[in-house]
């Protein structure tokens, strides 16, 4: 079969992002621009300033793409872009991009779930293996999920309130640390011991998960303590809450593993760059005799290769999008597996 090259596109939340994905695990080339410096100063994304960086970056971003691949326009297969889920004045800019590319160079328009993106990056330096369990854990979800083949998934549990990704942005927040807090957590954590007693999240045998009571235990204790004018261990407070939380992980992983018996585990999202998750779900997989995967750090936060490696069954299936094709702010992934 002649090599498919995907342009893929993803602008969901603060990354400018496009690949030119070879046969949907070969990555030609990728730009990720992210705003992350300029959120910064607010503490957390601002979508009005989001969606007009992301409408001045693109034209660059798309230039930088091509300029680093061998490819040119004319030799592109498709152009698939994020359409859901995500920030909508964000996701819109790389929609409308995407249909702009499509009509002018005439090339099939193919429609990504961001989530789906997440779990695809595992298809670029490993392979899926099917059926698979998977934890999401990203700045907007936080899934155990089974995939039982390319275009059926069963849901076990989610989160009833926070996702773990916010949650850790919050607590590095009231830690003073800068946005986004999860990699400053993860520095901080591994230099301190866990020290600081926390409440156990959700104590109960179902797949779900919950972080607000854990958050809100954290900010309240944090606002005592410097009420009372009591030092805080910075140190050993991140590395009590992200064992917490990353023991309230492990523990519905461990559980799905036991009750399905299955034998393949991926990370997806933004969180699996955590190296102590990392290092957990790994001694859980060797426990279990598993087979463990995740993708490279560069590819577990938001970028466009995911979404080129996402988009490639989708090419080979012959599902295309038409130009009524729309920014969704939410679809989860079950509904999006339901709709296929
Ligand atoms: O997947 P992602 O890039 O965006 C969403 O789709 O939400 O995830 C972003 C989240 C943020 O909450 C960020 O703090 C978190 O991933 N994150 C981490 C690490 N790197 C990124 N959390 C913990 N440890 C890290 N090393
Ligand atoms: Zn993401």
């Amino acid at each position: 079969m002649k090599d498919v090259y995907i342009l893929a596109i993803e602008t969901s939340c603060d990354e400018t992002s496009m690949a030119i994905v070879k046969n949907g695990r070969e990555i030609d080339s990728l730009t990720i621009l992210t705003q992350m410096d300029t959120h910064a100063n607010f503490g957390g994304v601002v979508p009005e300033i989001a969606s007009r960086m992301h409408t001045e970056n693109i034209t660059m971003v798309l230039e930088d793409t091509l300029k680093k691949s061998k490819i040119t326009m004319n030799e592109i297969s498709a152009i698939a872009v994020t359409y859901a889920p995500g920030l909508l004045g964000s996701l819109l800019v790389g929609v409308e991009c995407a249909k702009v590319l499509s009509y002018v160079y005439n090339k099939p328009l193919i429609k990504v779930n961001h989530t789906l993106g997440h779990i695809y990056a595992n298809n670029i330096n490993n392979e899926i293996k099917y059926p698979t369990l998977a934890l999401i854990v990203s700045g907007g979800h936080t899934d155990l999920v089974i995939l039982k083949n390319e275009n059926d998934i069963e849901v076990l549990g989610s989160t009833i309130d926070d996702s773990v990704g916010e949650v850790y942005d919050k607590v590095a927040r009231v830690l003073g640390m800068s946005y986004p807090g999860g990699p400053n957590i993860d520095k901080t954590a591994s230099l301190g011991s866990p020290t600081y007693e926390m409440p156990i999240p959700m104590n109960n045998d179902s797949y779900n998960f919950s972080f607000s009571g854990l958050k809100s235990y954290i900010i309240n204790l944090v606002h005592n303590e410097k009420q009372r004018n009591h030092e805080i261990r910075v140190n050993d407070l991140a590395c009590s809450f992200q064992n917490t939380a990353v023991d309230e992980l492990c523990r519905k992983v461990e559980l799905a593993l036991k009750n399905t018996g299955i034998k393949n585990l991926i990370l997806a999202g933004g969180v699996s760059a955590n190296s102590f998750l990392r290092k957990k779900i790994t001694e859980l997989c060797n426990k279990y005799k598993v087979e463990f995967h995740v993708p490279n750090i560069i590819y577990c936060t938001d970028n466009a290769a995911m979404i080129g490696a996402a988009a490639y069954p989708l090419y080979k299936a012959s599902i295309f999008a038409d130009y009524s094709l729309n920014a969704k702010s939410n679809e989860t992934i079950k509904k999006y597996f339901d709709n296929k």
